[in-house]
């Protein structure tokens, strides 16, 4: 066997892994060992679920369930309708950031009227991260915001030249503003469109080539690569009516240890946008016993059989790639080896204290 190169477990910002409300696509023990499979050692979930995270109840709730599922590491995000500003100051320190979407998504969730979202800006608390879910327009009004109150703000899943130019700009002027990308939006375009039907359906819809090469071009203004992992089942995603995400935890890292191998990028890229930025950003520390060992030189192709994630299909089916995740350890103990996991669920830990 070759010698195995070692990474810093990955951290993976953005995932809805549906536990509580629709266990059917994902729950918490799946997604996490999901994630395992992927060299991700730790998830931030997202708060659509079902019935959205807009309250200390409906949070505390969840903490519960995953505490006792996940196998991976892992942080919480609150959400926000607009109405529930009153719940900000009892959840605050029990969450890795607050989510809101401006820009309509899966679930209802989308705040409209801009006088909500200022208010929101003004009311959280400003050394814990804003994620939003802004395309086009709305970028420029988060930014404005994030100037007018001193906010710490991330904007997630930039698909297009036009938004990440917008937050270059952005960065010129010094606010505290980062951003990540999906790999979905950077190893498919709206090209794979035809064969992939409802299975390339998803938000920020696939972009063009030109997009596509303009987020590589400009890795250095970009902070995380986040999957933005949104299960779906498999009859919903083959039915007319496909609703907008796919899975990513596991085709992550072979995805990007295949464009190393094509000289797209160099492994000290890879642990900047999945580790070292993700602890700086939303300021923690990631144990250093917390790693995966990789074969670099193992080909296989993604097959759905393989899988961990229990919407059981991947958009990236049948891509033959060149980097295989072998062991992954938390905090020392070996979580998985050789595509079996090692531990039990509830081994995750939240990494706030
Ligand atoms: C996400 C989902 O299904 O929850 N869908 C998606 O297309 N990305 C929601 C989201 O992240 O906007
Ligand atoms: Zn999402």
């Amino acid at each position: 066997m070759s010698k195995l190169l070692r990474l810093p477990g990955l951290i993976d910002i953005h995932v809805h892994l549906r536990d509580p409300g629709q266990t059917l696509k994902e729950d918490f023990f799946t997604g996490t060992s999901a994630a395992l499979a992927g060299g991700v050692t730790t998830v931030f979930d997202m708060p659509n679920n079902s019935e959205p995270i807009f309250s200390y109840n409906k949070l505390i709730e969840k903490m519960k369930i995953v505490s006792q599922k996940a196998v991976c590491d892992f942080g919480l995000y609150f959400g926000t309708d607009g109405r529930n500003i009153a719940e900000f100051s009892k959840v605050q320190k029990l969450v890795v950031g607050l989510k809101i979407y401006l820009n309509l998504t899966t679930g209802k969730y989308l705040v409209d009227d801009e006088k909500m979202v200022d208010k929101v800006f003004q009311a959280w608390q400003k050394d814990k991260m804003i994620v939003v879910h802004a395309e086009g327009d709305k970028i420029d009004l988060a930014i404005d915001l994030c100037r007018k109150y001193k906010n710490k703000l991330h904007i997630t899943h930039i698909a297009t030249r036009s938004d990440l130019e917008k937050i270059m700009d952005a960065k010129l002027l010094k606010l505290n503003i980062t951003c990540d990308v999906t790999p979905h939006h950077l190893f498919l375009t709206e090209k794979d469109l035809p064969y992939l039907d409802g299975f390339g359906v998803v938000k920020p819809s696939l972009a063009s080539q030109s997009d596509a090469d303009f987020l590589w071009d400009n890795l250095k203004y970009i902070d995380c690569i986040a999957t933005d992992h949104a299960p779906h089942t498999l009859e919903e995603k083959k039915s007319f009516d496909s609703p907008s995400g796919m899975p990513g935890l596991e085709t992550m890292l072979p995805l990007l240890m295949t464009a190393v191998k094509q000289k797209r990028l160099v492994l000290a890229d890879i642990i900047r946008l999945t580790n070292t930025n993700p602890q700086k950003i939303f300021g923690f520390k990631q144990d250093k016993e917390t790693y995966v060992e990789i074969d670099a030189y193992e080909e296989y192709e993604i097959k759905k059989e393989n899988l961990f994630t229990k919407c059981g299909w991947s958009s990236f089916q049948g891509r033959k790639v060149k980097g295989k995740v072998k062991n992954v350890f938390i905090r020392g103990t070996k979580v998985l080896s050789d595509g079996k996991l090692l531990v039990s669920p509830g081994f995750g830990q939240n990494i706030l204290p």
